[in-house]
């Protein structure tokens, strides 16, 4: 099959959708964040990757912390939400009931099957976006989606994203086991 280069897109298929969490001056803000990823085994250290002119970034510069929410499949609408409005414009904090957690300034969504609160552990300036990186110092999980305490992808029934057609997605059946399925062809 023939190859066409589409440009600089850079965009996997599909990318994790979530909720980063944040709180600024007493007040917890939201954000749709799709730029996401475990970055490091020990110390657990995830990436994020947010916009200079966003809310989030001002609150994350000034409490070193937040949180990576997962939302189900039932939240696309108010997922999308808070990544269409500003909290610099409009208080997005009664959007989300959320727990006690362990830190004070990364809200974990009581609706969001999953919720990991972070420390900001180091960051980088970029042209447009800050790179956080945060050490995972908790990942909260609702009981009712863990088997042998790991979160089922089927009950927690995450969306995706694609880009640039801008697309959520449900996640398919699974086709393989890690770590094992390529032993075959050792
Ligand atoms: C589906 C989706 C994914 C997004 N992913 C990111 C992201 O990974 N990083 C980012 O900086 N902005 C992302 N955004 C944009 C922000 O969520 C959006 O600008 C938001 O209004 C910023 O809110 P804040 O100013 O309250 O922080 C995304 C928006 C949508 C709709």
């Amino acid at each position: 099959m023939a190859k066409k280069n589409i440009g600089v897109q850079g965009f996997t298929l599909p990318m994790p959708q979530t909720i980063l969490g944040s709180r600024h001056d007493g007040r917890n803000n939201f954000m749709a964040l799709a730029w996401v990823s475990r970055v490091n085994y020990n110390p657990s250290l995830m990436m994020i990757s947010v916009g200079k002119r966003h809310f989030s970034n001002v609150a994350i510069k000034a409490s070193g912390e937040f949180s990576v929410n997962v939302p189900s499949v039932d939240m696309v609408e108010v997922t999308d939400f808070v990544g269409l409005v500003s909290g610099s414009k409009l208080d997005k904090s009664g959007l989300f009931d959320v727990e006690p957690g362990v830190l004070e300034n990364a809200p974990v969504i009581s609706k969001c099957p999953v919720a990991i609160e972070c420390k900001v552990f180091d960051s980088m300036e970029l042209p447009n976006d800050t790179l956080f990186v945060g050490e995972v110092v908790a990942t909260w999980c609702d009981e009712d989606v863990l088997i042998d305490d790991a979160p089922d992808i089927k009950k927690v029934n995450p969306f995706t994203l694609t880009m640039p057609d801008n697309r959520y997605w449900g996640v398919g059946e699974c086709v393989g086991r890690a770590w094992h399925d390529g032993k075959k062809l050792k």
